[in-house]
């Protein structure tokens, strides 16, 4: 599975929403993440992101990140449409320490 990461955060760009072709991504209020039991692994989804929040799992230390992918995939809303950029999403951009300050 691929998976959403914390340079998601405040950034949400929503593009890789337009590309997954099984609509597997679930919107929280400040990012997205994918539902792993969804995800068939075709990987059109991470090139598209300007944050470069999507990898895939067979990436080192992505531990925390495919259980949060996991567990709040199952209770946050699916999104299949792209919605409205936060304005500020520039200024998060490659921003460290997202997950400690805003993650709720
Ligand atoms: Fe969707 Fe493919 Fe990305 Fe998985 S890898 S979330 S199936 S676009
Ligand atoms: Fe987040 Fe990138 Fe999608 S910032 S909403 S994973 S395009």
């Amino acid at each position: 599975t691929y998976v959403v990461t914390e340079a998601c955060i405040k950034c949400k760009y929503m593009d890789c929403v337009e590309v997954c072709p099984v609509d597997c991504f679930y919107e929280g209020e400040n990012m997205l993440v994918i539902n792993p039991n969804e995800c068939i692994d075709c990987g059109v989804c991470e090139p598209e992101c300007p944050a470069e929040a999507i990898l895939p799992d067979t990436e080192s230390g992505l531990e925390k990140w495919l259980e949060l992918n996991a567990s709040l995939s199952a209770s946050w809303p699916n999104i299949t449409v792209k919605g409205e950029t936060p304005a500020d999403a520039d200024a998060f951009k490659g921003v460290d320490g997202k997950f400690e300050k805003f993650f709720s």
